[in-house]
């Protein structure tokens, strides 16, 4: 399970991820949107952000019941207590962090994300990441996913996984 803010690299990483250990991968925002018949955009402008929370919990519960499978979360799905209790109990998580300049010049290129569509995205981000890098940093790994390309940060995440082993 990847966790990190929005533009931490989690679905990319979390597909090469799910090559290497010869996993599935499944990005849970994707998985919101199959299950609500919309985007993300029209979720948070139809019901708002409390109604995505909730729709978000219970994808990710599901999603945790199957058949083990590499997730990446939405950024803020660590904000929900039993989302987060769940994550805690029945996943391996990793926290990709990655510095504030990297995940500015990431979000700004694109611009689907609904938190970031209004107000200056650098300060949206820093504020998120006050709120939520102590509950990110609950993680059982935490990675680094700034410095290099993809498959550097899926290296550094079997050779944490590898290092968890022997306490599992
Ligand atoms: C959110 C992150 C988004 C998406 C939604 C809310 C957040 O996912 O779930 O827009 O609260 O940080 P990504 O982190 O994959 O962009």
């Amino acid at each position: 399970m990847l966790t990190g803010l929005m533009g931490a690299g989690k679905s990319t990483v979390g597909r090469s991820l799910a090559r290497r250990l010869g996993l599935q991968f499944v990005d849970a925002d994707d998985a919101i949107e199959a299950a609500a018949k919309r985007s993300i955009s029209d979720i948070f402008k139809e019901y708002g952000e409390t109604e995505f929370r909730r729709l978000e919990r219970d994808v990710i519960a599901r999603l945790l019941s199957e058949p083990q499978q590499v997730i990446s979360t939405g950024g803020g799905a660590v904000m929900d207590p039993d989302t987060r209790a769940r994550i805690k109990r029945a996943s391996v998580s990793v926290w990709l962090r990655v510095k504030l300049s990297v995940l500015v010049a990431r979000t700004e290129r694109r611009a689907h994300r609904p938190l970031l569509a209004d107000g200056d995205v650098r300060q949206t981000l820093q504020t998120l990441m006050a709120e939520r890098d102590p509950l990110y940093a609950q993680a059982d790994l935490t990675v680094d996913g700034g410095g290099g390309s993809p498959e550097r940060t899926v290296d550094a995440i079997m050779a944490g996984l590898a290092a968890l082993e022997p306490t599992r």
